[in-house]
This record gives C-alpha cells, sequence and structure tokens, in this order.
C-alpha cells in the first residue's frame, strides 16, 4: 500500500510532499476519532518502555533530528508510534537556509541528499511549541538538537549554543549538542577536540546550575577518521558526557549506484539513508569499543528495517533513530521496529 503511494509522493518535490503530507497529517489528527484509530493502528504494542537517563522511553524508536525542526509536528508523530523527536537543529535566531532545492532522492540506493543549512523558525518559537504541547500529558520524550546560526563565527559559537539551551532547558528532555552537519559553513570544525570541549564544557557549567540537570549529548559524523574519534570518545569520558548520537549524514558519496553524473549534479551536502548505514554501524562500533560501553549511544543512519535496528543494538547502541528511513518504508516504520527489538 506504502509502495503504492509512495511512488506517486516521488513524483514530487521532496519538501513539497514533506510539507504537504505532514499537514495532512496534521488535519486528520485533528479530528478526534480518526487520530485514535491512527494511534491505535500505529502504537506498538506489548513493547516494554525504556528505562535511560531517569527517562521512560515508550519504545525505542525515535524521529531523528531535522524532520521536525520547529516542533510543530509532535501529536501526529506521536500518533504514528515513535517513542521519542529530537526537535530541531534549532538555531538561536530564525534563518532560512540555503536556496531551494536543497534535498534529493537516491531512490535506486534508498538515500537522500540534502544541503538544508539549519533552516529553522529560531528556538524561541520552538520552546513556544513545546511549552504547549508539553501541557497535555504526552509521554513522548523529546530531544533538543541545538545549533549556531550561519552568521556567527566559529570563536562565539558557544554563545549560541548556550541561548539555545537555556530557552529550551524547561521543555525538553534531553539536548544533543549538533557540530556535525555539513550544511553550515566551517561548523564540523567544532568537532575538533579543544572547541568541543569549550562548548559541551560551558553547558555542562550552566546545566548543572539546574535543580536537575539534562541529559547532554553530541552528534557526531561519521566522516571522522579513528584519531578524532579517540579525541571524542576520551573527551566524552572525560567530562562525563551523557550519550552521543551516532551519526550524522556522510559527505562522502562512495559505493552509489545512481548514475554518478546525477549525483555531481546534485551538488553538495549530507548523504543519508542506506548508502551510510555501514559507516555509521562502523563508527558505532569503534565508540562503543574506545569507551568500553560507559557512554549510552543513539544510533542513528540507514536504519529502515528491524534487521538495520538490531544491528545498531547488537553493536551496544541503546536507542535508535530513523529519517530517510521514515520516507522509503512509510508511516508504520516506529511500530514495525519497536516491536520487534
Ligand atoms: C533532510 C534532512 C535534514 C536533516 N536535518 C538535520 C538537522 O537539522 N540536524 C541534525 O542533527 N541532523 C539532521 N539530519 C540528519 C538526520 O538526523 C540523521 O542523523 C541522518 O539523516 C542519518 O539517518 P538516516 O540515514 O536514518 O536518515 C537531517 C537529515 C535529512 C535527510
Amino acid at each position: 500500500m506504502y509502495t503504492l503511494l509512495r511512488s506517486i509522493l516521488f513524483c514530487f518535490p521532496p519538501e513539497a510532499v514533506h510539507h504537504l503530507s505532514m499537514n495532512m497529517l496534521r488535519f486528520a489528527c485533528r479530528i478526534g476519532f480518526i487520530r485514535k484509530m491512527m494511534a491505535r493502528h500505529f502504537q506498538a504494542k506489548g513493547v516494554q518502555p525504556y528505562q535511560l537517563w531517569n527517562l521512560t522511553f515508550p519504545n525505542r524508536v525515535g524521529l531523528a533530528a531535522g524532520f521536525d525542526k520547529n516542533a510543530a509536528y509532535l501529536r501526529e508523530l506521536e500518533t504514528l508510534g515513535f517513542g521519542s523527536v529530537e526537535i530541531g537543529t534549532v538555531t538561536p535566531l530564525p534563518q532560512p537556509g540555503n536556496d531551494q532545492p536543497r534535498v534529493f532522492r537516491l531512490p535506486k540506493d534508498k538515500g537522500l541528499i540534502n544541503r538544508m543549512g539549519f533552516n529553522n523558525e529560531g528556538v524561541k518559537a520552538a520552546a513556544e511549541r513545546l511549552r504547549a504541547y508539553r501541557g497535555h500529558g504526552s509521554k513522548l520524550i523529546i530531544g533538543g538538537n541545538i545549533g549556531k546560526n550561519k552568521v556567527t563565527p566559529n570563536e562565539e559559537a558557544w554563545k549560541d549554543y548556550e541561548i539555545c539551551f537555556r530557552e529550551l532547558a524547561d521543555c525538553v528532555d534531553y539536548f544533543v549538542v549538533n557540530v556535525s552537519s555539513p550544511n553550515t559553513p566551517g561548523l564540523r570544525a567544532l568537532q575538533e577536540k579543544e572547541s568541543l570541549r569549550q562548548i559541551l564544557t560551558h553547558l555542562q557549567v550552566i546545566n548543572n546550575e539546574r535543580q536537575q540537570p539534562l541529559p547532554l549529548l553530541l552528534k557526531i559524523a561519521p566522516d571522522l577518521g579513528n584519531a578524532e574519534l579517540d579525541d571524542v570518545a576520551d573527551l566524552a569520558l572525560e567530562i562525563k558526557l551523557d550519550g552521543l548520537v551516532v551519526s550524522n549524514t556522510t559527505i562522502s558519496r562512495e559505493g552509489l549506484t545512481t548514475d554518478a553524473e546525477k549525483v555531481k549534479a546534485m551538488g553538495a551536502g549530507g548523504l543519508s539513508g542506506a548508502p551510510v548505514r555501514q559507516r555509521s554501524t562502523e563508527v558505532l562500533k569503534y565508540i562503543i569499543s574506545k569507551t568500553q560501553s560507559r557512554i549510552p549511544v543513539i544510533a542513528s543512519g540507514g536504519i529502515f528495517t528491524a534487521a538495520d535496528a538490531k544491528e545498531k543494538i547488537d553493536a551496544g547502541a541503546c536507542l535508535v533513530q530513523v529519517w530517510t528511513g521514515f520516507i522509503y518504508e512509510g508511516p508504520a516504520i516506529a511500530k514495525k521496529i519497536a516491536t520487534s527489538i
């Protein structure tokens, strides 16, 4: 059924389809009995909640950052059975992101290339929506993925992360510091050890002033080499980071079956989906071994099926997140995976 719908949806530009389908879902969810029917249909039944960082995840399948950048579709995504949603990446000020088109499908490879560039309505808008949503007693776990504005120089990036942290601290369950998107010029240089130390320890100081500090995680790129991964692992252990998200999209274009000229014409951006799965799992395994499983990891990268999710869990991940898999597999993906892991 979804295969047919997907072949129709894939005739239209990805961003337009994204907005259209989410708005149709929102419309359906406004009608109480339809939402209840959908929730019953998409909920993973008989699944044990998962405890981590003093949080109770209804199931282990989350929606990765970048899908609901502005926290605009939380009820709809909860209805589809996700145990968690990572909102963002949000930045202090609203920004339009890169020019369109900026998302491209690679159906032959079950992948996507995107260069969105942190388009978002700004952290304040997301915080307002989150507060309103939180008022309704939902069990959905919400992560706040935070970044810096394009115009902020790297030396001052820590200030942007602080602004986002303070604004969201009373309305998310955990934080993810994103320094691994390939679409903000220079951002990934912040993955260097001393830059990371500055940003993360600064946030930890602010976090520790809170009565209940929130789990603070770092999201890394799959393109880091072993020496850089060693730095991340050492730092994470040294500063007692609460967790890592492994991984973001890749800048590599290796091993694709899509025509090379077509891929080239799509231009710069992060590649996600099936082509990033293997590398992402390699990085996951490396990090788990380097940290001796002492830092919980959320796995993201190429998860389409329960088997893909199991691969990540077997490699040591605590939770999994999907993004591109949602586009290719359809709305039942959370349920299908959550009931099998
Ligand atoms: C269109 C698009 C936008 C994304 N935006 C963000 C983002 O804003 N912040 C972020 O941390 N990751 C972002 N990601 C990366 C995803 O969260 C995820 O880590 C990555 O796509 C790998 O997972 P996947 O193979 O399941 O898609 C984005 C991915 C896509 C496809």
